[in-house]
């Protein structure tokens, strides 16, 4: 808690607030060029951010650096510190696979696997040891009627 004494008659406590990612000075390259050049930027818990700018600002090229997709790109180089709470998502003990389960993309553009819907759906759960068809057509059913595709 964060106490201000305004004035001497009034405390006002608020609480702190809880961020859920912190970048320190984030540098991104592709080769020679410096497309994100020195962010420092705070996203705070169960808040909506949006990011606005001119096309080729460096907006996808932020996204991406959040969950190391750039990692990718053989000449994009990352430099600075991307902490979720509080651990440094491009530090070599990372598992990255792991902790793309906490920080994901939606993209623009849907772009399902060359496989059945059922399949794309059922794709992570299956890799996270999901066997249980049951289950699975469930999963299926219910992602379905969410996105009032079924
Ligand atoms: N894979 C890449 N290789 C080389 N340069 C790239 C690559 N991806 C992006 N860039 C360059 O980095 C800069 C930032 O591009 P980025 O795609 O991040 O911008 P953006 O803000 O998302 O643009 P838009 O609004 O058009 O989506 C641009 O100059 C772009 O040409
Ligand atoms: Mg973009």
């Amino acid at each position: 808690m964060t106490k201000y004494n305004w004035d001497e008659r009034h405390i006002i406590t608020f609480p702190e607030k809880e961020l859920a990612l912190e970048i320190k000075d984030l540098h991104v390259y592709y080769g020679q060029k410096e497309a994100i050049k020195g962010i420092d930027m705070q996203f705070e818990k169960n808040k909506i951010t949006a990011l606005i700018g001119p096309s080729g600002c460096g907006k996808s090229t932020f996204l991406r650096s959040l969950n190391r997709m750039n990692d990718t790109i053989d000449i994009a180089k990352v430099t600075g510190q991307i902490l979720y709470q509080g651990v440094d998502v491009n530090a070599s003990n990372i598992n990255v696979y792991e902790m793309r389960k906490h920080i994901g993309m939606v993209f623009q553009r849907p772009n399902p696997f060359a496989k059945s819907i059922y399949r794309n759906i059922t794709f992570a759960h299956e890799r996270k040891g999901v066997r249980d068809k049951q289950t699975l057509d469930e999963i299926v059913e219910t992602s379905l009627k969410q996105a009032g595709l079924w």
